[in-house]
């Protein structure tokens, strides 16, 4: 099963972009567990890559693992968004272009960017327009959610106005905005999206082990997957949701046990790549905090172990803690779904600009 875009052959299995996580370090790291999945990387500022800004050029680098290189942008003015894609496509930064049509961050929605976007139709379609112009034959994907809030929906319009402007494939995360993730996506809305559009559809929200990416397929008749906080501290599932669409949706015979030791080897190989990429041991040590809570959810450690690692500034002391798990059997086969990523509560209401009001 494989997904075209344009010119360009896609597995049907996406990495999310996750703003903070997605970077060339734990991209790799997924390359080593699932090489031919789709591995999109946070989202950049249209600007920030038009005016040469060091933290976009950072965020637009990729290592040789990556078979295809997936940038996501943003941004609100259509002739930036387009000069973006340009210089993208022109000096052959990326293979792949996505939008962010889904942000609901205050910072982003306040100017009419992210999930505020679809409710101008006009300027939604100027800047997939531009976009995709700028870009040539690089294909250009939008990602957006059901709407802003339940009373307005806007991913119909987003998915016809997509593909009338060239997009390739549409990735819908089936919840509003201000639900941020909380409580459950709604796949029917994946489906009806899918009956309503011919580009490629891609089903997000709530993949958290192998067996959701096969339903979601088998339910939505979405065109492939993209999954987001199923894969923090689990890089693996990537592979795992490739094997059971392999297999047409029948679980591979041996289940992958996770150990301790397994998760551990996974630890030191993603903070060797964050130390790699930022340069510095330390900023990396920290950056790795927030991964260390994930991997080690459903773990029963206690909690001295754990503020132990989540204190420490160094990778030599960090390893040393970790080393003390050698051997440990604990398993995690009782995990309950979801246990490694907290939901997160909805929020009260996404801020708009004026003239969204
Ligand atoms: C920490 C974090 C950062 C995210 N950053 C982005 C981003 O930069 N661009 C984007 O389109 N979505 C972003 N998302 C949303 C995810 O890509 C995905 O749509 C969402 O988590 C729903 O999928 P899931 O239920 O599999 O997690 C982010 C999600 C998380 C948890």
């Amino acid at each position: 099963m494989q997904v075209k875009l344009g010119g360009l052959t896609i597995s049907p299995v996406v990495m999310s972009p996750m703003a903070g996580v997605t970077n060339t370090a734990y991209r790799t790291l997924c390359a080593e567990f699932a090489p031919n999945a789709l591995l999109t990387g946070d989202m950049v500022n249209a600007y920030g890559i038009v005016y040469g800004n060091k933290k976009s050029k950072k965020m637009l680098s990729f290592s040789p693992t990556e078979k295809i290189r997936s940038v996501q942008v943003f941004g609100t003015d259509a002739k930036i968004m387009g000069e973006a894609a340009k210089l993208i496509s022109g000096e052959s930064l990326a293979d792949h272009i996505d939008i962010n049509l889904g942000c609901p961050a205050p910072k982003i929605t306040r100017k009419g960017g992210g999930c505020a976007l679809p409710l101008d139709t006009v300027k939604l379609a100027d800047v997939i327009r531009e976009t995709v112009r700028g870009a040539g034959n690089v294909p250009v994907t939008v990602k957006c959610r059901i709407g802003v809030d339940s009373q307005r929906i806007t991913f119909i319009n987003t998915g016809k106005i997509a593909e009338a402007e060239g997009a390739q494939a549409v990735t819908l995360h089936a919840r509003t905005g201000v639900q941020y993730y909380s409580g459950e996506a709604d796949w029917s809305k994946i489906a009806e999206l899918k009956s309503l559009i011919n580009i490629p559809v891609f089903g997000n929200g709530d993949i958290f082990e192998a067996q959701d990416a096969a339903n979601m397929l088998l339910e939505t008749g979405c065109d492939g997957v993209a999954i987001g906080r199923g894969a923090l501290g689990a890089p693996w599932l990537l592979s795992d949701v490739a094997d059971i669409i392999d297999a047409h949706g029948v679980l591979p015979q041996k289940n992958r046990v996770i150990t301790l030791n397994f998760v551990r080897n996974t630890m030191f190989r993603h903070l060797e790549l964050l130390i790699d990429y930022f340069e510095n041991e330390e900023h990396a040590v920290k950056d790795f905090r927030k991964h260390i809570n994930w991997y080690l959810r459903g773990f029963n450690l206690g909690s001295a172990t754990r503020d132990e690692l989540i204190r420490t500034t160094r990778k030599s002391a960090l390893n040393s803690i970790l080393m003390r798990f050698d051997g440990k059997t604990v398993q995690d086969v009782n995990m309950p779904k979801n246990a490694r990523v907290r939901k997160g509560l909805a929020k009260g209401k996404i801020h708009l600009p004026e003239h969204l009001l």
